[in-house]
């Protein structure tokens, strides 16, 4: 049996220091990407791709044609990045406020996907019908979203968590995003876990300048222990 080589950890570090915007992406996208049906050639909609190393990773290991949206990064910015490593036929990027009109044809992606973006605008029970029509039926929209081991909220959050938390980490359990999927009848949960890579993708993240400030401490703290990532996949029925 031969052993599946993750990308990730071949890809020039120094690269992903410089872009990576919170718990390695390109990591958190692989592995959720190996549990998928993705083939060469699909349409896929990267939603929240940030400096897109994950819509990187998509065009250049499985050679899907990505749409990398994102909301505070230009996508000017993410055109000449894309363009440098020579994937600008493969990668189309945009500027896309996910709370605002989806700029997109119906029917039109394969899968919608998300790292680490989801919880800024789908915590509530209007994104995902707002998603669901610009997804073939029999199509997949997965993300993945850091969040808490348990149902930790305000009042009741672990003592090493209280001094760092503000409600804006949106950090969620499993069951509380489990719940809130349940309630759309128009996607059928194929997947729902705590992801491998949870801890080697934060560790990724604490060797970059910009985790130094706030992620270095709160981790230095422990608070790590009570962090996941949470992967969480659907069908369009
Ligand atoms: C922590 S960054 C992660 C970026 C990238 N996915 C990654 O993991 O490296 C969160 C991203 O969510 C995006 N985001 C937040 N709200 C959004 C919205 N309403 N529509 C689209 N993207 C949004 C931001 O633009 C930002 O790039």
């Amino acid at each position: 049996m031969t052993m599946k080589t993750p990308f990730t950890d071949g890809y020039d570090k120094a690269y992903l220091l410089e872009t990576m915007m919170g718990p390695n992406a390109m990591r958190i996208m692989e592995e959720m990407v190996d549990m998928l049906p993705i083939k060469p050639g699909m349409r896929v909609l990267d939603l929240g791709c940030g400096t897109g190393i994950s819509s990187i990773l998509l065009a250049q290991k499985y050679d899907v044609t990505v749409f990398a949206a994102d909301l505070w990064i230009p996508a000017t910015e993410n055109a000449q990045r894309f363009a440098r490593l020579g994937l600008d036929e493969k990668i189309i990027p945009l500027q896309v406020d996910a709370t605002k009109a989806i700029p997109f044809a119906h029917d039109y992606f394969d899968m919608i996907v998300s790292v680490d973006a989801y919880q800024y605008f789908g915590g509530n029970e209007t994104m995902l019908a707002k998603l669901l029509p610009f997804v073939k039926t029999g199509g997949l929209i997965a993300v993945a979203v850091p969040g808490f081991t348990g149902d930790y909220t305000e009042g009741h959050l672990p003592e090493v968590v209280k001094p760092f938390w503000t409600p804006d980490w949106y950090f969620y359990s499993c069951s509380w995003w489990e719940a809130l999927w349940k309630k759309e009848p128009g996607i059928e949960i194929t997947q729902l876990r705590e992801m491998d890579t949870c801890q080697q993708a934060w560790d990724d993240f604490m060797e970059c300048e910009m985790a130094q400030e706030m992620m270095v401490p709160i981790m230095e703290a422990g608070a790590g222990e009570y962090f996941n990532i949470i992967q969480l996949v659907g069908r369009k029925v």
